[in-house]
């Protein structure tokens, strides 16, 4: 039998990127010898450091250097010394748009043991996830301002949403919903935004005629969001635009206990190019260094990449080492009112696997 051999291009970037980024490769390293398969990593120093010391936050051909690995494995980008939008268009959102990584899939799920700040919810309570269109929509350089520094200073941006674009997110969420409770969600706001979300609305409904089988609702994004708060349990697979699915996306983790768990795929469903897994979370300027990071959400996300990789075993083991580790007090970190710290609770996952 061939030996399975995946190459991963890791951008630890800023903050605890590193240190949750290290904890992950170890968990996922463990998987590898257990499951029969080997993982060879090559690192990339792109960050805001990189961007003090050369005024880039990665090289030119940056993107055509990680186009050959199998998967890119991304901790975190931005720190206090460089305007977060520099940051997060300098380096997240071209790797993005220029890899066509046009889904961005964020599962919420309530842990046992994790403490839940809505009151009553039990595990079986919160569990779906959030589709995030992730190269267009409201996330657009269309726009400029005129008059700066003027009393008459002007701003303008334009939202761009395509057929192209709107169905093939459509599909992957209907696809999901499939392989789990069959049931979609869309997150719209088209008594507001009158030209966009119209139009969304309808290629959601064209979407739903074309699978049967798949029960579905929309909401306006208010009150979808209050229904996150009120109503998780409704919730299996939820769409949305790239603004909307941020939003809910941060949104969805808070009510299932922690922002430190929340993992994200950023995902080229046809395979063409490379996708990439991050935790939800930022690089923490507050706590980086300390080593005090919950690594779940990174270990989480290299789960998720391992199932794209076809490796389905190993992640599942990974996800359910992480779980038993959530549960108990003993090993969970300081965000979730345990005493462990990253090390510990590596340690941790890496004797439950
Ligand atoms: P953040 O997620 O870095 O931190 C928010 C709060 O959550 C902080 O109190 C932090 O200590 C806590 N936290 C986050 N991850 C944690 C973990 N693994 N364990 C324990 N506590 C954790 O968001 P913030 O402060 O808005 O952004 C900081 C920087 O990160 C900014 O430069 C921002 O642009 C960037 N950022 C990058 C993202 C990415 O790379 N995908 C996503 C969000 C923010
Ligand atoms: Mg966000």
């Amino acid at each position: 039998m061939n030996h399975r051999r995946h190459r991963i291009a890791t951008i630890p970037g800023d903050g605890i990127g590193h240190e949750v980024i290290e904890a992950g490769q170890e968990v996922l390293e463990a998987a590898a010898r257990k499951f029969g398969f080997s993982l060879n990593w090559t690192e990339f120093d792109w960050s805001c450091d990189r961007f003090q010391n050369t005024g880039q936050m990665m090289p030119e051909d940056g993107i055509d250097l990680v186009r050959e690995y199998d998967a890119i494995y991304l901790g975190a980008v931005g720190w206090p010394t460089v305007p977060d939008h520099v940051s997060l268009w300098g380096l997240l959102i071209p790797l993005r748009r220029e890899l066509d990584l046009y889904a961005n899939v964020r599962p919420v799920k309530l842990f046992e043991g994790v403490k839940c700040p809505l009151a009553d919810r039990k595990p079986e309570d919160i569990d779906f996830v959030v589709v995030r269109e992730n190269v267009e929509g409201e996330y657009s350089k269309i726009g400029g301002r005129l008059y700066e520094g003027t009393p008459q200073e002007a701003a303008n941006q334009v939202a761009m949403f395509t057929r192209h674009g709107t169905d093939r997110i459509m599909e992957v969420a209907f696809d999901l919903a499939k392989r789990r409770r069959k049931h979609v969600t869309s997150a719209t706001k088209s008594n507001g935004i009158v030209h966009t979300m119209p139009f969304w609305d309808e290629r959601f409904k064209a979407a739903t005629a074309r699978h049967a089988g798949v029960e579905t609702a929309a909401y306006h994004i208010d009150i979808l969001a209050a229904h996150f708060v009120l109503h998780p349990d409704w919730f299996d697979v939820v769409v949305a635009s790239n603004l909307f699915g941020d939003i809910l996306s941060d949104l969805g983790p808070a009510v299932a206990g922690s922002i430190g768990i929340a993992p994200s795929a950023n995902l080229n469903p046809a395979r063409k190019t490379p996708s990439m897994f991050e935790p939800v979370h930022g690089s923490a300027p507050d706590i980086a260094g300390k080593g005090i990071a919950n690594p779940a959400a990174a270990i989480w996300a290299g789960a998720m990449m391992l199932e794209h990789l076809g490796e389905t075993q190993a992640a599942e083991a990974v996800i359910n080492a992480m779980a038993t580790t959530l549960a108990q007090n003993e090993t969970r970190t300081a965000d979730l009112g345990g005493t462990e710290d990253t090390r510990q609770s590596v340690a941790a996952v890496l004797a439950a696997l």
